[in-house]
C-alpha cells in the first residue's frame, strides 16, 4: 500500500533536479507520473528510467508558459491514465541581474517561467479536478519570495506571486474538492544552484564557489538535496494533508529561523 495508489500526478519540470526527486517518490508511493520537461532529452530520459524501473511514467515535452503546450500535456496525461489527481508546479528557473540593470526581458521571463506557468498548468487541470470534486494544487515558491535576494528581485517577485496565487486558489476551489498549498525550498543542491566559475556574472545558471560557500554556511542544517523537497511534495499530494490548504512550507534547513 502506497501513500497515492491509484493517483495520477503531472510533475512540470520533472526531467532533472527536484522535479525529478518528486516524480521517483511519487512513483514509489504507486502513483502514475506524467513528466514533463522543455528539455526534451531530459523528459523522455526520465520516463524512461522510471518505466525500466518498474514505475508508470509517460513523457511530455512542454514549455509551461505556451498555453497549446500546456494543454497537450494534460490531454496526454488522461489519455493515458484517465484522470488528473495531483498537479505539482515545479517548473522554474532563475536569471539574476541588479534591478538597475535589470531589462524588462528579464523581469518577463522570469515571472512568465515561474508565475505564468504556475498559472496556466492550474488551469488546465481544473475541469477534470472539478469534475471528480478531487485535486491536490502543489506550488513551488521560494524562500526567496518569502525574504527576497540580491539580484533576484524578478525571482522573489514570481515566486511571491505564487504565494498569492495559492491562498488565492486555496479559497476558490476548497467547494470543489481541490486543495492548493505550496512550499519554498531554501538551498537544495540541483544545476540551479551548483558551482560556477569564480567571478563569473550571475546572470546563468549555478553560483560562484565564494557566494554559495558563505550562503551554505549560514544555514543551521546546510544546503538541502532534492529527496527533502519531495517529502514535503508527497505530504501536501497525500491523503495525509487533506485538511490543509492554502499554506506555505519553507524546506529551507532552519534558514529562516
Ligand atoms: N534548487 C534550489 O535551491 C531551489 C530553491 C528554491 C526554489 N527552487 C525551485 O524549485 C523548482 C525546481 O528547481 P531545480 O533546482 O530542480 O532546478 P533545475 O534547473 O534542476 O530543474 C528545473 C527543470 O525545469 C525545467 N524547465 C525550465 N523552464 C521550463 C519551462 N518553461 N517549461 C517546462 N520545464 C521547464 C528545466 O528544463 C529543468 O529540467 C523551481 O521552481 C525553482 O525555482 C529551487
Amino acid at each position: 500500500m502506497g501513500l497515492l495508489d491509484d493517483k495520477v500526478a503531472i510533475i512540470t519540470g520533472s526531467g532533472r533536479g527536484i522535479g525529478k526527486a518528486i516524480a521517483k517518490r511519487f512513483v514509489s508511493e504507486g502513483c502514475k507520473v506524467t513528466i514533463n520537461d522543455i528539455d526534451v532529452d531530459v523528459c523522455n530520459a526520465t520516463a524512461e528510467e522510471i518505466n525500466a524501473e518498474g514505475g508508470e511514467a509517460i513523457a511530455v515535452k512542454a514549455d509551461v508558459t505556451n498555453p497549446a503546450e500546456v494543454k497537450n500535456m494534460v490531454d496526454k496525461t488522461i489519455e493515458a491514465f484517465g484522470t488528473v489527481h495531483i498537479l505539482v508546479n515545479n517548473a522554474g528557473i532563475t536569471k539574476d541581474a541588479m534591478i538597475h540593470k535589470m531589462e524588462d526581458k528579464l523581469f518577463k521571463f522570469i515571472l512568465d517561467v515561474n508565475l505564468k506557468g504556475t498559472i496556466l498548468c492550474t488551469q488546465a487541470v481544473l475541469e477534470c479536478m472539478k469534475e471528480q470534486k478531487y485535486g491536490k494544487i502543489v506550488n513551488t515558491a521560494s524562500v526567496t519570495g518569502l525574504m527576497g535576494n540580491i539580484g533576484q528581485s524578478n525571482y522573489a517577485a514570481a515566486k511571491g506571486g505564487v504565494i498569492g496565487f495559492t491562498k488565492g486558489i486555496a479559497r476558490e476551489l476548497a467547494l470543489d474538492g481541490i486543495r492548493a498549498n505550496c512550499y519554498g525550498p531554501g538551498f537544495i543542491e540541483t544545476r540551479l544552484t551548483a558551482v560556477k566559475e569564480e567571478g563569473s556574472d550571475r546572470s546563468g545558471l549555478g553560483i560562484p564557489k565564494g557566494i554559495r560557500d558563505t550562503a551554505i554556511a549560514t544555514i543551521p542544517f546546510g544546503a538541502g538535496q532534492p529527496s527533502d523537497v519531495a517529502s514535503v511534495a508527497l505530504f501536501f499530494a497525500s491523503p495525509l494533508s487533506d485538511y490543509v490548504t492554502g499554506e506555505v512550507i519553507s524546506i529551507s534547513g532552519g534558514q529562516l529561523v
